[in-house]
């Protein structure tokens, strides 16, 4: 099939209904989301992937700001942001969030409502701090949405979460993007191991690790979580993967053993995050502004990981998994020579630059569903 057919293709095949449901809607957590809504969003971005191939440019929102404030660092995200803003004719500008008045105490709903007020959608990476990351994105929503309303501004102004304390929706999506590419025939039946791995670099989100459990167990395949005692997930977030699991014909298990989470695995995906307690202690100590406190706490996480460097990637666990020759996903950057020996990420340098490339089309398929009313026929009368 030619690259434009293919561009046909993808759009005819659409779910225009559920579609159409998302006008309007921003994804601060996938579980907020129906698998109908996750596929079609799913759908969307391969569609917008198959024009981006074919040559097909996609203006659909001229003139228009997106605007993106990283609390965090990135390198991915924040290009995936720029290069799916002008994908769409719209102007990129990401901020250091720390730059902001909220360093000064303005409220997340006030950001909101400033924001809201200057620019067409808004993304946000606020994920180090347990408890504070999706409330921020949720008041800032809550600002915008209160603010068009009072002044009668029609306009969609959509929030991007860029990943926070609980969930990286747009790693998660491009994650099953990949996925849906290498396994056309499903998930389902498939085992996917998210796993803990050792890292010295700093005591890492939980929310890839989150977002993998939760998104992944709605389509019925065999999710494994893998991590050393005390590095726990939240329970929210284990709770959906495990209702999600149920509903979907697939399962969910958490082990502390990291071969047997290898052994037979169709894809692996080992990951470093931080001690769950210490995480925790983050937060009294972040709202304190406590500097001190804090370092003091990242040293203690970096000395725990410590006690787990034989959590790696290599060959030995990789011969372990379905045929020896699991796909092997990594959200990156990853700590090499740590969470994955050199020789198992050189053989996946390009598999996990083509899954990081999925979430230019991620964040495009997010802003133009909720932007757009009519996306489909403004789409066709492109090709
Ligand atoms: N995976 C990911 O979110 O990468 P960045 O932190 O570089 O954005």
């Amino acid at each position: 099939m030619s690259p434009l057919d293919n561009a046909r293709a993808r759009l005819a095949a659409l779910d225009q209904t559920t579609l159409a449901g998302l006008y309007r809607k921003s994804m601060l957590l996938t579980r907020d989301w129906s698998t109908d809504e996750v596929t079609t969003l799913a759908d969307l971005a391969a569609t917008f992937e198959a024009f981006d191939r074919a040559g097909v440019k996609t203006p659909l929102f001229p003139h228009e700001l997106n605007y993106a404030a990283f609390f965090d660092n990135s390198t991915r995200t924040k290009s995936s942001w720029a290069g799916a803003s002008a994908r769409l004719g719209a102007h990129p500008v990401i901020v250091d969030g720390s730059s902001t008045q909220v360093e000064h105490g303005e409220t997340a709903e006030e950001t909101g409502a400033m924001l809201g007020m200057n620019a067409h959608a808004l993304g946000v990476r606020h994920d180090l701090i347990l408890g504070a990351g999706n409330r921020f994105m949720r008041d800032s929503k809550k600002g915008i949405d209160d603010y068009l309303a009072a002044t009668g501004d029609e306009r969609s102004v959509p929030i991007v979460n860029l990943q926070c304390d609980i969930d990286h929706p747009t790693q998660a999506m491009a994650d099953l993007c990949w996925l849906r590419e290498r396994f056309p025939d499903g998930l389902a039946g498939r085992t996917i191991t998210m796993s803990w791995a050792y890292s010295p670099s700093y005591a890492k989100p939980l929310s890839v690790a989150q977002g993998i459990v939760t998104l992944m167990t709605r389509f019925g395949a065999h999710v494994r979580l893998a991590h050393p005692k005390g590095y726990e997930l939240l329970p929210e977030c284990l709770d959906a993967a495990d209702r999600h699991a149920a509903e979907s014909g697939g399962t969910f298990t958490v082990t502390d053993d990291m071969d047997a989470a290898f052994a037979g695995a169709d894809v692996v995906y080992p990951k470093s995050w931080g001690p769950h307690d210490l995480m925790l202690e983050r937060v009294a100590a972040n709202e304190r502004r406590d500097k001190a406190a804090l370092a003091d706490i990242e040293g203690r996480a970096l000395a725990r990981n410590r006690a787990f460097t034989d959590w790696i990637c290599d060959e030995r666990r990789m011969a372990l998994t379905r045929g020896g020759d699991a796909l092997y996903m990594h959200c990156l950057p990853a700590d090499i020579g740590d969470e994955v020996t050199p020789g198992v990420m050189a053989k996946a340098k390009v598999d996990v630059s083509r899954e990081a490339n999925k979430k230019v089309y991620v964040i495009m398929a997010l802003l133009a569903a909720a932007k757009a009313k009519d996306l489909p026929q403004r789409l066709a009368a492109l090709l």
